[in-house]
């Protein structure tokens, strides 16, 4: 090792830092992007009734766990486990989650790249005209379909993201984010109200927000559950290295919810934009990953000055995707620099070329990103999470996180109810629908 500190970073005042990482990382692609076509392939409403359970219920608490893992140790996931278990195997769990981050940046990287991909068309004018919905399909397959194209995207946007933790620029790209972000939310609350208004809009809404109750099985608890952590970067170590920047005087409870309730909203507004939009153009919800990149370039055409607020948009959700990619990066260059001693710069090349050769088949088949979406997305994120529940209340011990959850003077109300949902409901809520899911073979 070469020391515990090498991998933190430094300026900003703490709180406003956590808040704004947290935050970079926990909105991308995430929100735009997977929980719209997740939602759309498990029956819309009934999902995302599933969905809110979960984040209030599982994944704030894991969220919780995660930052006082960080913030009493101050490292790298697998040095997190090893200060707080010496001589254990706990580490594992560490090296479960840097290894998840890997490949989640090898697929995320493949989207990422068509985002970059449509910026580019929307700069070329694109969206001047309005589109059809078949037109928009030809217009993805010119991105996603074209062999050599979404693979230079994808180094495209790897090497970017790699410049950004080599420079240790995170810190700039983060505060530009602070602006950014709110312009985001507006241009999405702009795109939302006109998708609602749009003729054939009711459909949509009510695919998205009126449960049908019969629709709920165990595959949609499974999409719901892994959705929501990879949502919230949870499962894996981001939060872990983030809970770092929350200096020993700062409320950690009201920052994580703040995080949480940001991720969702924007996720809730993306769907109100996509299901409208979709079902006024007759498409199909349950198209996958595709989805949300056929269905959005038709809404510019009907916004006014619609190719601007196409150039905005893209270029907005590249720079959320960045700081996505950034914390997954992070993660796993912060492991080889901490625990096996490398260079930052050498660790940031290799990792980058690695995840990058790992891309490849991701950006040329759409069945393969799906795979890896799915494995490493939901159930990695998700076992990761189940593991971090069982240490935090087994292991390491619920007064002891209470109490570093509660340092700088917080209140935390709900320590009691936190300690029997890490210790009991999580980890057996998240057993159960594992069993559930290889009794009945529906992994999707
Ligand atoms: N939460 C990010 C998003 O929604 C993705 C991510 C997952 C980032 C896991 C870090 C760790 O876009």
């Amino acid at each position: 090792m070469t020391g515990q500190q090498s991998c933190e970073r430094g300026g900003f005042g703490s709180r406003v830092g956590f808040v704004l990482a947290a935050a970079g990382s926990a909105i991308g692609l995430g929100n735009v992007w997977r929980f719209p076509y997740t939602a759309g392939q498990h029956g819309g409403a009934a999902f995302v009734l599933i969905y809110l359970v979960c984040v209030a219920a599982i994944c704030v608490p894991v969220l919780f766990a995660e930052l006082a893992i960080g913030r009493a140790t101050r490292r790298n996931p697998v040095g997190a486990f090893k200060a707080l278990a010496p001589g254990s195997r706990w580490f594992v769990v560490g090296g479960l989650g840097v290894l998840t981050g890997f490949a989640i940046l090898a697929f995320y990287s493949v989207v990422a790249g068509w985002t970059l991909g449509y910026l580019g068309k929307a700069l070329l004018g694109a969206f001047a005209e309005p589109l059809t919905h078949e037109q928009s399909v030809a217009m993805f397959e010119q991105i996603e379909g074209a062999g050599i194209v979404p693979v230079l995207l994808t180094g495209a946007f790897l090497l970017l993201t790699a410049l950004v933790v080599r420079g240790g620029v995170e810190a700039g790209i983060e505060r530009a984010a602070k602006i950014l972000m709110p312009i985001f939310f507006l241009l999405l609350v702009a795109m939302a109200i006109r998708a609602m208004t749009l003729e054939g809009a009711g459909e949509g809404i009510s695919f998205f927000l009126k449960p049908d109750l019969s629709k709920i099985d165990g595959g949609v608890f499974m999409g719901a559950l892994g959705q929501a952590f990879f949502s919230l970067s949870l499962g894996m170590g981001a939060m872990i290295t983030y809970g770092s920047y929350l200096g020993a005087n700062e409320r950690m409870p009201g920052a994580a919810v703040s995080v949480a309730v940001a991720d969702t909203t924007i996720a809730v507004l993306a769907g109100l934009i996509i299901f409208p939009t979709l079902f006024a153009a007759g498409g199909d919800p349950s198209a996958g990953p595709g989805l949300v990149f056929v269905t959005l370039p038709t809404v510019f055409g009907k916004l006014p000055a619609g190719f601007l607020f196409a150039i905005a948009f893209y270029s907005l959700l590249v720079i959320a995707a960045l700081t996505s990619t950034v914390s997954l990066l992070e993660v796993v260059v912060c492991y080889f620099v901490d625990e096996r001693g490398w260079k930052r710069e050498r660790a940031t090349w290799l990792v980058t070329l690695g995840c990058f050769l790992l891309a490849i088949p991701s950006a040329l088949s759409g069945t393969f990103l799906d795979w890896q979406s799915i494995i490493f997305g939901n159930y990695a994120l998700t076992i990761g999470a189940m593991l971090i529940c069982l240490f935090v209340g087994w292991v390491w011990g619920v007064p002891a996180a209470v109490e570093e959850i509660g340092r700088g003077g917080a209140v935390f109300p709900l320590a009691a109810a936190w300690g029997v949902i890490v210790r009991w409901v999580a980890p057996v809520a998240i057993a159960a629908v594992l069993i559930y899911i290889v009794a009945t073979g529906n992994y999707m």
